[in-house]
């Protein structure tokens, strides 16, 4: 039996600070339970800040996929795409609420994690700081924009407005590219999202190869400048999940989520 609300029309996303997991329960947990590939990448890291990340971020996939389809959290097999996407493997005898047909993404940045967990539809996720250091980078991020994004973010005086602007375009450009599995492999300036001043996705131009309306998006701040944005995929009959549970911190107990209501509209913002 699932330990949380399992459904094919609701979005899970798991949002966990660094510090949702203390250093020795995380080294431990990651002992147990992450595998011979994820031992080895931890291995690599030079700066200890970045094993620490690595670790809890992946102790929170494998504890969020256990909780999602009741497989232990060291049992369940983590395969790749040739591009490096993770997928749950699904075995011919998975029961019902199990791995079949679910789909998760994850990311990390500067001491924040997220996982989303879907069913029967793709998700993409992105966790992006607006802090000093991210701003830095930003003329370079901006340059590979699509053209109409880029003449958009000009209008806006510099400063913060449109470093917030700049990275809300960064977090769902990252997080459609994600769904798709492509990640930086899908030129950025081939699709473009136009922004609502204050909030939401007004419109979405898609790459050559796929429909707008095949997507929903939904942007979220768990943290004050933490921004996360989602792509979502609609159903095979064109169906949008209703719902997004937000669960804050590592999923120890059984603490409940918030739930953010989610309509056909293209985007929502929270
Ligand atoms: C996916 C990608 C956009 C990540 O961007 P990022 O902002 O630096 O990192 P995020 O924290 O948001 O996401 C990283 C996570 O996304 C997931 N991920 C990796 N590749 C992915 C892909 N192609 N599509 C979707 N998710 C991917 C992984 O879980 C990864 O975390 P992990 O490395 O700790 O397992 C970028 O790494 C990328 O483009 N990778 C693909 C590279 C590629 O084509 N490789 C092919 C040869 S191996």
């Amino acid at each position: 039996m699932s330990g949380t609300r399992a459904g094919r029309d609701i979005v899970q996303l798991w949002f966990c600070p660094n510090e949702g997991l203390d250093e020795a329960t995380g080294t431990l947990l990651a002992g147990h339970w992450l595998d011979e590939h994820e031992h080895e990448i931890a291995r690599r890291f030079l700066f200890e800040r970045d094993r620490r990340q690595y670790l809890v971020a992946h102790c929170l996939v494998r504890r969020v996929l256990s909780l999602e389809t009741g497989i232990p959290e060291a049992e369940a097999t983590i395969w790749r795409t040739s591009r490096g996407r993770p997928y749950l493997q699904v075995l011919p005898t998975e029961r019902p609420g199990g791995a079949a047909g679910l789909d998760f993404n994850l990311s990390h940045s500067r001491g924040y994690n997220v996982v989303a967990v879907v069913r029967d539809r793709r998700v993409g996720v992105d966790v992006e700081c607006l802090d000093r250091s991210a701003v830095r980078g930003f003329e370079l991020i901006v340059e590979s924009f699509a053209p109409e994004e880029r003449a958009y973010l000009a209008t806006i005086e510099a400063g913060s407005r449109r470093d917030r602007a700049t990275l809300r375009l960064w977090t769902l450009k990252e997080a459609y590219a994600k769904a798709r599995g492509l990640g930086l492999g899908l030129p950025f300036d081939s699709f473009s999202f136009e922004l609502d001043d204050g909030q939401g996705v007004r419109s979405f131009r898609p790459p050559a190869d796929d429909t707008a309306d095949r997507w929903i998006f939904v942007e979220l701040e768990p943290r004050p400048k933490v921004l996360v944005s989602l792509a979502v995929e609609r159903g095979s009959e064109g169906d949008v999940p209703g719902l997004l549970l937000l669960h804050d911190g590592f999923p120890w107990g059984r603490t409940p989520p918030s739930e953010v209501a989610l309509s056909a509209r293209t985007s929502e913002y929270v």
